[in-house]
């Protein structure tokens, strides 16, 4: 069994959707624990309705980065749970070096946009406003940087003449739902591998 951890802030579609394709895959993918850094967050009860060991870990209050100890507990978790590989989903702490040590090239992100274009918050309200005709999802790997690590998958789409923040980011998001399982499952599959910043899929 391949057993991930999912990190998550919010509303959680992303986790459900990997919920959603293990199952239906019927793939040897367990989520051996789903965290969160806010006690209400949705992902938390979607994690208890699966029968999935869901934890909050909260932290302080408007810092965007992990401290120090609580990254020692984030990490702490995800080992006593066995994950193999981490999978944020909408977790909008900023990871730092304790975290990215603990499990080398072996945490992933899903952000709303086609990277390089538009990292840090709201993706799809940046990509409207500069008024760029396509935009998209990205899976990469995590690095120090904030959304700058190496690429896995894209999915592309069209902005459309009136499109509200809202339609675009429901649209992005259904992509979103498509291109982070597939990213998991070619990982569990072994066939991924970094050269530099490029990312070899066999
Ligand atoms: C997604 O749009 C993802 O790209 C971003 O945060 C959002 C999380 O959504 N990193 P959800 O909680 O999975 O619905």
């Amino acid at each position: 069994m391949f057993t991930i951890g999912v990190l998550a802030s919010g509303k959680g579609t992303n986790l459900q959707a990997i919920i959603d394709y293990i199952k239906q895959e019927n793939l040897p993918i367990k989520i051996g624990v789903v965290i969160s850094d806010n006690p209400n967050a949705y992902a938390l009860e979607r994690a208890k309705k699966e029968g999935i060991k869901a934890v909050c870990i909260p932290c302080e209050k408007y810092k965007t980065i992990l401290g120090r100890e609580i990254e020692k507990k984030y990490v702490e978790v995800l080992k006593e749970n066995k994950v193999e590989l981490v999978c944020l989903a909408g977790f909008m702490r900023v990871l730092k070096s304790t975290f990215l040590r603990s499990f080398p090239n072996k945490i992933i992100n899903i952000h709303p946009s086609l990277l390089p274009a538009f990292p840090g918050l709201e993706a799809w309200k940046q990509a409207l406003e500069y008024g760029v005709k396509f935009t998209g999802c990205t899976v990469h790997f995590v690095n120090e940087g904030i959304d700058t690590g190496p690429i896995i998958l894209q999915a592309v789409v069209p902005v459309l003449p009136d499109d509200t923040p809202e339609t675009l980011h429901k649209r992005i998001q259904e992509k979103e739902h498509i291109i982070y399982p597939l990213a998991i499952r070619l990982i569990y599959e072994g066939r991924v591998s970094i050269s530099g910043r490029k990312v070899i899929i066999k």
